[in-house]
């Protein structure tokens, strides 16, 4: 049976009281997934939410690993407001590049994107590589790719589950080199299931329905 990824992408959301909050809530409902090693459990908070969930996550021994949601395109040094890959070691597994927000509002071209591919790569980070359809280019190093139709993002209308196999499967034939398919945009507790149950689909990434607690338990426990 496959390993789902379960991404929540909690965007500029959250302070650092309310991350705990959120850790708190969801660690009372532990026992429901714990024992399960069927997940990947990658929560991608803001970067200064980062060591506050590390030393909850750690201290509360809970089955999640870290993410970030973005990184430089450059390596440590003079780069005001940056965060370089090497400043998240020991804090993240995970590295989110290429969401359709980085590349609409903050214009990140496919050059810059493999620039910071190739540096989390250099970095041993795993990168979640964010497409918009299968014509999008996926690095020859990834190997997640989360395919994310823009109409679908935020706006409560998922894609269909047909459509969604379809271009997974097309991302998969045109990259041999990506091992897993991740589905965005809209997912709920409720249409969790008819993505995770196709055959080319590995998981899912969570926006909205990731910011509380107990939406986000029910979406682990029913994917
Ligand atoms: P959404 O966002 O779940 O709020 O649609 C998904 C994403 O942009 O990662």
């Amino acid at each position: 049976m496959k390993k789902l990824f379960i991404v929540a992408n909690w965007k500029a959301h959250k302070t650092i009281t309310e991350t705990t909050e959120w850790f708190d809530e969801l660690a009372k409902s532990k026992e429901q997934f714990v024992q399960k090693d069927d997940k990947h459990i990658i929560i991608c908070p803001s970067f200064h939410l980062l060591a506050e969930a590390k030393k909850i996550i750690d201290e509360q021994n809970l089955p999640i690993s870290l993410g970030a949601q973005n990184v430089a395109a450059f390596d440590e040094g003079a780069y005001t407001g940056e965060i370089a890959a090497r400043q998240l070691q020991g804090l993240v597994t995970y590295i989110i590049i290429g969401h359709s927000e980085r590349r609409l509002t903050f214009a990140e071209s496919d050059e810059i994107l493999q620039k910071k591919v190739q540096i989390a790569k250099a970095g041993g980070f795993e990168v979640i590589y964010c497409v918009q359809g299968d014509m999008t280019i996926v690095p020859q190093e990834i190997q997640i790719v989360a395919y994310e139709p823009i109409a679908a993002i935020g706006s409560g209308h998922a894609d269909t589950p047909e459509n969604a196999e379809a271009v997974a499967h097309a991302i998969k034939e045109k990259n041999p080199h990506v091992q897993a398919v991740l589905y965005g945009g809209s997912v709920t507790d409720e249409n969790v299931h008819s993505f995770t149950s196709l055959s080319s689909i590995d998981g899912v990434l969570i926006g909205g329905a990731s910011l509380d607690p107990v939406t986000f338990t029910a979406i682990i426990i029913n994917a």
